[in-house]
């Protein structure tokens, strides 16, 4: 029996040994998991598990201030929703004005925004499909099909980035 002292004095205590059983069926040793499973939400994470109902975790803008539209603007002014649709489907990748959890990919506010080198049509048909405006074997970034943005929602997107060309390093 490997199991520690303590551990033994406890399955014992439940009236369960080890070493007992015929030739068919033998208990052995009793295996413990304590180190958890992503399913089972046991593993220990850095962060809260992303649909976690308790609120651990400030949301993006309230972490990074500099992602943030100007406070002046009405609640509906579309930026708005550009930039919840951009915290959901860019910053995974992309950061703002330096602010965002990747510093590893293009940031769509400095030097320059893109808004200020690429044509509308040709930033939307970059979010699209990005080899359908330029490729090279190492293109990374995906599209986003319509399944998982709309015309509207690229729009908004763009609208939120075109905003931000006036909020560089303003958070
Ligand atoms: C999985 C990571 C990822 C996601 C998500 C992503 N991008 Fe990108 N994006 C990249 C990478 C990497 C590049 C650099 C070019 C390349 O390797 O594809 C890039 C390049 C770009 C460029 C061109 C910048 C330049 O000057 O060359 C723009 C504009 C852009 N992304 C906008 C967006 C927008 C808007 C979204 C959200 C709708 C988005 N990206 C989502 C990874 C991502």
């Amino acid at each position: 029996m490997w199991l520690s002292t303590a551990w033994e004095a406890v399955i014992s205590g439940n009236g369960v040994s080890s070493g007992f059983g015929d030739d068919w069926l033998k208990f052995a040793g009793i295996k413990i998991f304590y180190d958890g499973g992503m399913t089972l939400k046991t593993a220990l994470m850095r962060d809260a598990y992303p649909d976690s109902h308790v609120a651990s975790q400030p949301s993006p803008t309230a972490r990074w201030p500099e992602l943030n539209v100007d406070p002046a603007l009405p609640a509906t002014d579309p930026s708005r929703a550009g930039l919840a649709l951009f915290v959901k489907q860019c910053l995974p990748c992309h950061a703002v004005n330096g602010a965002g959890a990747s510093a590893l990919d293009p940031d769509l506010n400095q030097p320059m925004n893109p808004t200020q080198y690429l044509t509308r049509e040709g930033l939307r048909a970059l979010i699209r499909d990005p080899k359908s405006v330029r490729n090279w074997p190492g293109l990374q970034m995906p599209g986003f099909p319509a399944d998982q943005m709309t015309d509207r929602e690229i729009d908004l997107v763009i609208i939120y980035l075109t905003h931000m060309a006036t909020r560089r390093g303003t958070p």
